[in-house]
């Protein structure tokens, strides 16, 4: 590629493309990432929902005699299969949807792949609002689950494929932080719908649409990425819509390497689907670390705090409004926290955020289960002081989780495959998300009514192995072209070089890698 790059930014040691970062592409960036909106809603809107009473009744009357009875053991109160099975249904269809989303990403485009979760999102919403029974309640949340695997599996290659290198981090955290938003949001839906009775609930369900409008009416004004236009034989609209979003005619070089990959993608899929290649050893390193970014994700535990907040400040103590009200501060500082990382993730890199927030997080986890298995006891309920303590250290986790693990869980894999397997690798970092996700909402009343306090030491157990995976395997990618990662990262990293066919001996790269 020597001459094939116009600009070299010094002290990142990346050369770089020309063009600027136009305010077309801050649009499409923006719109794109309302798919993120949608997936935090429903995130945040669970928990709030499953702690309302009017809501309770008409679907978990159970839950609603158990939560009431004066002596129920605090840690167990809100332990039920189904209740969990209300929030998790989302996930399992989420899952299966990834899949079927990376073919039709690659085969009609981003766009269009976010334009179906809008539409999924919009159905789902509606159904789940007006739900007169169970399995019409769930049926809605599993729509919302198409919803969100098709938004997550196309908006984060969207937005790193639209970016310029030095600032696609930037650019991608953009998602992270509509999925922050979308928490927030509906955290104060939740505090303000709960007071509304008997209709809050549905009020809070059907709130989702909002965002899923937002999505689709700005999906007709975005363009398609470049790669995906390219990759499906456009060739000439991809390159204008190269000079658009880089505000230059004089994108030859970055074009000719995007046109590159696509032709190499072309050939090597015609030899091979994307998805057998991803089983051979030099898919390895990128679908390795796609899978384990997002396992570990959810083995911070953040989703434990983001589904029922509400239920565990409950289970500490608080009243139902104080609950809502807590769980309003913790998806504030979310937010916050996420830009921090918009600010510094092209800066200082990916690793050192993550490996910081390891230690914040490693930290508060430890302190909240120390003193919750001190002074949370299963029918009582801690004293103020200690309550406020734990909404502090609460905050201090998430805040180093949203500068980290949670954006960079998304952006990493986006960033990492080559073109031909950058929709089929993808699907595997979401559809391990969305079943980590499950298995967390599925298991986490349960694992608390159990492990009680010891839970928080669980997920402190986790952080240590994650932090000890990135020191080791996870190269830096801050700056690097992303159709450069192979050989400059994949290939240059201590241990993953050995993935890399060495044709002398074909078999020693099996064995090793
Ligand atoms: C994760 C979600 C989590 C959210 C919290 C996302 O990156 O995938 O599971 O709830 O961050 O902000």
């Amino acid at each position: 590629m020597a001459g094939g790059f116009a600009v070299s930014k010094p002290g990142d040691g990346h050369p770089q493309f020309n063009g600027k970062i136009t305010w077309y592409v801050w649009i499409c960036g923006i719109v794109a990432a309302t798919s993120g909106l949608m997936f935090g809603y429903d995130i945040g809107i669970s928990g709030g929902v499953t702690a309302m009473d009017d809501f309770l009744v008409l679907f978990f009357p159970s839950v609603y005699a158990r939560k009431h009875r004066a002596m129920e053991n605090n840690y167990c109160k809100f332990d039920d299969q189904r209740l969990q099975l209300f929030t998790s249904s989302l996930y399992l269809a989420a899952l299966a949807a990834s899949f079927v989303a990376s073919r039709v990403c690659t085969r009609f485009g981003r766009k269009r792949t976010m334009q179906a979760a809008s539409v999924f999102f919009l159905g789902g919403s509606a159904l789940c609002a007006c739900a007169v029974n169970l399995p019409m309640l769930i049926v809605g949340r599993v729509c919302l689950g198409a919803g969100v695997g098709f938004g997550n599996q196309a908006a984060p290659l969207f937005l790193s494929e639209i970016a310029p290198a030095h600032v696609r981090g930037a650019l991608n955290i953009l998602f992270q932080l509509n999925v922050t938003l979308g928490i927030l949001v509906a955290s104060v839906v939740n505090y303000l719908a709960s007071s509304v009775h008997p209709l809050g609930w549905r009020y809070a369900l059907g709130g989702a649409a909002a965002p899923a409008a937002v999505l689709f009416l700005g999906s007709l004004v975005i363009t398609e990425t470049p790669t995906s236009l390219v990759e499906r034989g456009r060739v000439d609209s991809g390159r204008a819509t190269l000079e658009r979003i880089r505000g230059t005619r004089d994108v030859g070089d970055e074009f000719e390497e995007i046109r590159a990959a696509c032709a190499r993608a072309a050939e090597l899929n015609e030899q091979e689907r994307p998805y057998r290649r991803l089983a051979r050893p030099e898919s390895r390193p990128p679908l390795v670390i796609a899978i384990a970014m997002q396992v570990f994700q959810q083995f911070t535990g953040i989703n434990a705090i983001m589904f029922y907040a509400p239920v565990l400040f409950q289970t500490m103590g608080f009243e139902s409004d104080g609950s809502l009200l807590s769980a309003v501060v913790t998806g504030g500082v979310n937010v916050v926290s996420t830009v921090v990382s918009i600010l510094l993730v092209d800066k200082v890199g990916r690793r050192k955020l993550l490996l910081e927030a390891c230690a914040q997080m490693l930290a508060a986890q430890a302190a909240v289960g120390g003193i919750m298995l001190v002074h949370v006891r299963a029918d009582g309920a801690p004293t103020k002081g200690w309550s406020i303590c734990i909404v502090v250290l609460i905050c201090v986790y998430v805040s180093s989780f949203a500068w980290s693990w949670g954006p960079l869980g998304w952006l990493i894999p986006s960033e990492t495959f080559p073109l031909e397997t950058r929709a089929a690798g993808f699907s595997f970092a979401v559809s391990s998300n969305m079943l980590f996700t499950f298995l967390i909402a599925q298991a986490f009343l349960s694992m608390m009514c159990t492990m009680r306090a010891f839970i928080f030491f669980f997920f402190a157990a986790w952080i240590v192995i994650m932090g000890a995976f990135v020191l080791a395997l996870l190269p830096e990618t801050k700056g690097v072209p992303v159709d450069e990662m192979v050989d400059r990262v994949w290939k240059r990293h201590w241990f993953w070089k050995r993935c890399f066919r060495d044709d002398a001996d074909q078999a020693k790269v099996n064995s090793t890698c």
